[in-house]
C-alpha cells in the first residue's frame, strides 16, 4: 500500500516535474496580545535543560515576546485584537476570535488553523497564484507529500528529514528557546520535529495551502505530546507574514524557495519578522552548481524558468540585500542548506 502511494506520487512528481530527478541525481497572548504564561512557563522549564548562554538568551527572548504583539493583520500590520482564552496552542486558537480594530477586518481560526491572508473570507475574489504555489494547494498532493512525495527529492541529493533536521538544529543553537517559525511547512514534516524537540518555546507553522495544514493537523493530532505543545498553525502568504517586526527568533524554510512567486519579497519578510541575532534556515533545490557542465545550465535555466530555482551565489546576494548577515551553506548535488543572521 504504501510502496503504491510511493511509486504512484514519484509518478505524478515526473510528470509535473520532469526535469527535477535529473538535477543531478497558544493567543500567544492573553488578550490583549501578551504571551500567556503557558509560553513563559514553556521558556522557562526549556531553560533548565540548556546551557547557562542559553538561559540568559531565554529570558531575553522572553521579554522580548512579552513585549511584542505577535500576529498582526496583513493590510496594515497593526496587532490583532484577540477574544478568547490566552495561549499559543492550537486548542486557544481554534477557540479564539482575532480583529483588526484599524481595518475593521476579522480573521478566522475555525478551520484547526488561523488564517491570516489577505484573501480569508472573501467571497467572490479568486486569485489563483503561480503554478508553484497552487500546486501544493490541491488535497491529492498534500496527502501524497509525506506519502513518497517528499522522500523522492533525496534523489537530488535531499539527505533526509531525520538528517536535515539535525543539520538544521546546529544552525539554531544560536536561539534556541525562542520562537520558531517553519515558513511553507508543508504538511508539518520538520513542525512536528521542532515541536517535539522541546527546543523552542513555541513553534508556528506556516503555509498558503490549505490542504497542506490539514493534512499538519491531521499528523500532529495522531501525536498527544506535539497536539498539546505551543504550536500554531496559521495561513499565510510568505510574501506578507501576519507577524511583528522583530518578533521571531528562528525561521525554517523547508524546500521551499524554489515554490514561492517571488524569494527575493519572501526574504525581506523574513528578515523584517527576524529580531536582532535572529536565525533564518532554509532548504531549496539549486538550479547548477560549478561542478555543472556549461551545456547543461544553459538547458536548465531555460527548462526550469518557471520556478525559482536559484544558485548559491543568488541566494546568498538576495539575503544580503535583505539584510541578513553571516550567510553560509551546505551543498550536495542539487542540494543546499543555507542559513543567515539578523544583525
Ligand atoms: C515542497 S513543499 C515544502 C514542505 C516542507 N517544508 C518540506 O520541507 O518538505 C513547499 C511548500 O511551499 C508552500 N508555498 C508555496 N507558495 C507559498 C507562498 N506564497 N506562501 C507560503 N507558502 C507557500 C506550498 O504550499 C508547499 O507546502
Amino acid at each position: 500500500m504504501a510502496m503504491a502511494a510511493s511509486s504512484s506520487s514519484c509518478f505524478l512528481h515526473h510528470l509535473l516535474f520532469p526535469l527535477q530527478p535529473h538535477l543531478s541525481r497558544n493567543s500567544i497572548f492573553a488578550p490583549p496580545l501578551r504571551f500567556s504564561s503557558a509560553v513563559r512557563a514553556t521558556a522557562t522549564a526549556t531553560a533548565t535543560v540548556t546551557s547557562t548562554s542559553s538561559l540568559t538568551l531565554q529570558e531575553d527572548v522572553t521579554k522580548t515576546l512579552e513585549a511584542a504583539d505577535l500576529f498582526c493583520c496583513p493590510i496594515c500590520y497593526q496587532p490583532l485584537i484577540r477574544k478568547g482564552p490566552p495561549g499559543l496552542n492550537l486548542r486557544a486558537i481554534y477557540r479564539s476570535g482575532f480583529k483588526c480594530d484599524k481595518c475593521d477586518r476579522s480573521y478566522s481560526s475555525k478551520d484547526n488553523f488561523l488564517d491570516l491572508t489577505l484573501i480569508s473570507g472573501l467571497k467572490d475574489y479568486v486569485e489563483v497564484k503561480p503554478a508553484s504555489t497552487e500546486l501544493f494547494r490541491s488535497p491529492f498532493v498534500s496527502f501524497l507529500y509525506e506519502r513518497g512525495w517528499r522522500q523522492n527529492f533525496n534523489r537530488s541529493g535531499f539527505p533526509g528529514a531525520d538528517e536535515e533536521f539535525k543539520m538544521a538544529q546546529e544552525y539554531f543553537k544560536p536561539v534556541e528557546g525562542g520562537l520558531l517559525l517553519d515558513v511553507s511547512c508543508g504538511s508539518g514534516l520538520f513542525t512536528r520535529k521542532f515541536a517535539k524537540s522541546g527546543t523552542y518555546s513555541a513553534v508556528i507553522a506556516l503555509d498558503f495551502s490549505e490542504n497542506m495544514l490539514r493534512q499538519s493537523y491531521d499528523f500532529i493530532k495522531l501525536d498527544d505530546a506535539i497536539l498539546t505543545s505551543n504550536l500554531a498553525l496559521v495561513r499565510a502568504d510568505v510574501s506578507r507574514l501576519p507577524f511583528s517586526s522583530g518578533s521571531v527568533d528562528a525561521v525554517h524554510a523547508g524546500a521551499a524557495l524554489h515554490c514561492w512567486p517571488s524569494p527575493s519579497n519572501a526574504i525581506a519578510e523574513i528578515s523584517r519578522v527576524l529580531r536582532s541575532g535572529g536565525v533564518f534556515v532554509g532548504t531549496t533545490f539549486l538550479r547548477y552548481t560549478s561542478s555543472t557542465p556549461w551545456v547543461a545550465r544553459a538547458l536548465r535555466q531555460r527548462i526550469l524558468q518557471n520556478y525559482n530555482y536559484l544558485t548559491d551565489e543568488e541566494i546568498e546576494d538576495v539575503c544580503t540585500s535583505c539584510g541578513l548577515t553571516n550567510y553560509s551553506r551546505k551543498v550536495q548535488q542539487s542540494f543546499i542548506m543555507f542559513s543567515a543572521q539578523k544583525p
